[in-house]
């Protein structure tokens, strides 16, 4: 067989391949991720302390639940190859930031708007009736955190003025030494996993729900900031109410 028989093969083989597909049905949808005002202050480097404690918490949230529904499932046929517990969890890591920025007492503070509840209920009913689906949250979250997520690491670090890395555990990944090899490693591992017709196209259409569900964790996370920032310049400081919300 020639090169080029054995080039087209590859070429039709790829096509099919569940990281192939999931990446071409989630492009839009990325886009969209990154041109929301939260990502967008990111980029132009203009991410605060109170944004970037508010999106602490709800990914301490939505971890929470993704992690704990991987766990359930870590034997599951769709969810064993691509369960990485060693290298991805994020969970503990977001804990040591909280703890950080809010004090030993940061579970009390933890807030969170509507949408991040949204999120953690979809994954909490997805773990029950459809693990399979976890994959395609997988793949959105920690890959999205070994891609553009390490960039904005050093961008956080940067625009919040931080001179060491404590707050920033989220960002770092001790058990991957190169993002880009792992990332291979996880998209031969989604290649592999046994899926009909239908549990493939389920996967992707709930790919892009995960980004919706993002989109919207950060929309609202931008909504619930801009409304305590016109409360906090309406209401003389010594009248603040002492709600939660307002210790970010
Ligand atoms: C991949 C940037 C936000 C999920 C990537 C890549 C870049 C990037 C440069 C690598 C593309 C490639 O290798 O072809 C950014 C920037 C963002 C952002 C600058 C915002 C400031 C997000 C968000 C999510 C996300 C919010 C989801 C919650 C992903 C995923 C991939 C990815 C899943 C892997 C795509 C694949 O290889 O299949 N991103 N991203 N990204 N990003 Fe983002």
């Amino acid at each position: 067989m020639s090169f080029l028989c054995l080039g087209y093969l590859k070429i039709q083989r790829q096509k099919h391949d569940l990281s192939e597909q999931i990446k071409a049905a989630t492009k839009e949808n990325h886009v969209r991720a990154e041109n929301t005002q939260l990502m967008l202050s990111y980029q132009k480097g203009q991410i605060t302390l109170r944004q970037y404690k508010v999106l602490l918490c709800s990914l301490y949230e939505i971890y929470k639940a993704l992690e704990e529904e991987l766990d359930r499932n870590s034997s599951h046929l769709a969810v064993a190859p691509i369960y990485f517990p060693q290298e991805l969890a994020r969970l503990e890591a977001l804990e040591r930031d909280l703890e950080h920025f809010f004090g030993p007492d940061w579970k009390k503070k933890v807030i969170v708007p509507a949408a991040t509840h949204k999120y953690e209920q979809r994954l909490r009913k997805i773990g029950k009736q459809n693990p399979e689906l976890l994959v395609a949250h997988a793949y959105t979250r920690y890959l999205g955190d070994l891609s553009g997520g390490q960039v904005l690491g050093k961008i956080t670090q940067k625009s919040l003025g931080l001179s060491s890395k404590e707050g920033l555990s989220f960002f770092s990944f001790p058990d991957v030494s190169s993002p880009n090899r792992f990332k291979q490693l996880y998209r031969s591992r989604m290649n592999g996993i046994k899926l009909t017709e239908q549990e493939k196209a389920a996967v992707l259409e709930e790919a892009v729900s995960a980004f919706e569900l993002n989109i919207q964790v950060f929309d609202d996370l931008q909504k619930m900031l801009s409304v305590t920032a016109e409360t906090e310049s309406q209401i003389p400081a010594t009248r603040l109410p002492s709600s939660p919300i307002m210790q970010f």
